[in-house]
């Protein structure tokens, strides 16, 4: 059977990781979070103290870091010069750093490289902002995944206290809106469906049923193929 490439796009807290991995593990395909790539080097520059504005530092910083991500039962583990920052990289504050510094140009470059050279084989899902339009434009099947920032500042609000935070759910909407502004107004690769894209509405669906959308999508795809 052909092994093509999925794109899942769509906004921060819309169900791309969870149900890109899900579907990933049903069809035996590799599964990559590219926004974990970003939020990698968002880390990198915090913890080097990097001016992400300061050009010829972050041009510094981008060509010496070395970002892998590598699958597992689990999901996605991201390494930053092979240490596993996969827990890291989760911080709240490091969501509003990796959407500014994905606006740079030098870090998309290297990203994009990166996430063409892992995807190029096929039989993959990459969930990011920019998959079906920049990065795979010609990927065989694409998704673009929506839902009301409140219930995606709820899921998110509910994701951080699950793991011991404790912000208000007014800081993570804002948070939210914040970044959904950015990444769809930037002029780089901004957050907007490919014209090809499959709109999904995961507001009011539960996980197993946004993975058998995907899935229903999916077979239809391959069968015209
Ligand atoms: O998917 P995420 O929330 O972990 O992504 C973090 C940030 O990275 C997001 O706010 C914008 C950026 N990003 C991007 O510009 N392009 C991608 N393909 C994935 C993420």
């Amino acid at each position: 059977m052909k092994r093509i490439i999925i794109a899942i796009d769509g906004p921060a807290a819309s169900g791309k990781s969870t149900t890109a991995k899900l579907l990933a593990h049903k069809i035996r395909y590799l599964y990559l979070d590219t926004g974990a790539m970003y939020r990698a080097c968002a880390l990198a520059a915090k913890r080097q103290n990097i001016d992400i504005d300061d050009d010829a530092a972050l041009k510094r910083l981008i060509d010496n870091i070395h970002i892998q991500i590598q699958d597992s039962e689990q999901g996605n583990i991201t390494l930053l010069d092979s240490e596993d920052v996969s827990q890291a990289i989760r911080e709240p504050d490091i969501s509003l750093l990796a959407s500014a510094i994905s606006a740079k140009a030098i870090v998309r470059t290297k990203m994009v490289e990166l996430q063409r050279e892992m995807g190029k084989m096929g039989g993959v899902i990459l969930d990011g902002r920019d998959i079906g339009t920049v990065v795979f434009p010609r990927a065989e099947l694409k998704f673009f995944l929506i839902a009301p920032v409140e219930i995606r500042a709820q899921r998110r609000f509910l994701e951080l206290q699950a793991k011991g935070l404790s912000p208000s759910f007014e800081e993570v909407l804002k948070e939210l809106e914040e970044r959904d502004k950015a990444d769809s107004t930037r002029a780089l690769a901004p957050l907007i469906p490919a014209s090809d894209a499959i709109e999904i509405d995961t507001g009011q669906q539960s996980i197993e049923g946004q993975v058998a959308e995907l899935y229903r999508h999916y077979q239809t795809r391959i069968a015209e193929l």
